[in-house]
């Protein structure tokens, strides 16, 4: 970038971490709607804030009426609505934060972009499985119906698409399991996975 030139600041990203007992990671939430990202990762959230850890959740509603207000459904808009939630999660890890995100980011490779713009280690991506046939059926906000209809085009599952990952860090099935137990099991990970002490 022309005539712009990085300022590295007097505490590092390393001294704020070293005031934590925890280590700094976004625990990136991917799955279709309703299947249950906000949720699990509100229910993770408070756990891990009893347990006394620095948290910060970042939801899709939420963040599409601030932040990213201007961007709907096309593939364009998604991918820059994940662009722009990957450069603020570097932040929040940076600042020493354990950052949740609840986005269905439905492109392997906007997952993939983020995943490199954190350092190793500190992207980890978790798969909220839930079959479509599951999430069409609990559909909390009547979207689906409405997407059935037709009309709300682009919706993920129906008239647009979710890639799954491939090799998620952990995958949580919110079919199978309730949403305590899927938060105990991303909790545990992270315990064994020396992310907290
Ligand atoms: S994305 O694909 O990551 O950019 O989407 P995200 O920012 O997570 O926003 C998803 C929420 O927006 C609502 N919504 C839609 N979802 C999918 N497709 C279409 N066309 C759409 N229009 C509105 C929906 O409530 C999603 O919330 P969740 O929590 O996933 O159900």
């Amino acid at each position: 970038m022309n005539n712009i030139v990085w300022h590295n600041h007097k505490v590092s990203k390393q001294e704020r971490t070293a005031l934590k007992q925890h280590k700094p990671a976004v625990l990136w939430f991917t799955g279709l709607s309703g299947s249950g990202k906000s949720t699990v990762a509100g229910c993770l959230e408070e756990l891990l804030h009893q347990n006394g850890v620095h948290t910060y959740l970042l939801d899709g509603d939420n963040i599409r009426h601030g932040l990213c207000g201007d961007l709907g459904f096309s593939d364009k808009d998604r991918v820059e609505n994940i662009r722009r939630i990957g450069e603020v999660t570097k932040l929040f890890v940076d600042a020493g934060v354990m950052v949740l995100t609840a986005f269905i980011s439905p492109f392997r490779a906007d997952r993939q972009m983020v995943r490199q713009l954190q350092g190793e280690g500190e992207f980890i991506e978790v798969f909220v499985d839930a079959p479509l046939e599951v999430c069409e059926e609990r559909d909390p906000k009547g979207l689906y119906k409405k997407a059935r209809k037709g009309d709300i085009p682009n919706f993920t599952g129906i008239d647009s698409e979710y890639e799954a990952p491939e090799e998620p860090e952990i995958t949580v099935k919110t079919a199978e399991h309730g949403v305590e137990a899927c938060a105990e099991q991303l909790f545990d990970y992270l315990k064994s996975n020396g992310y907290l002490p």
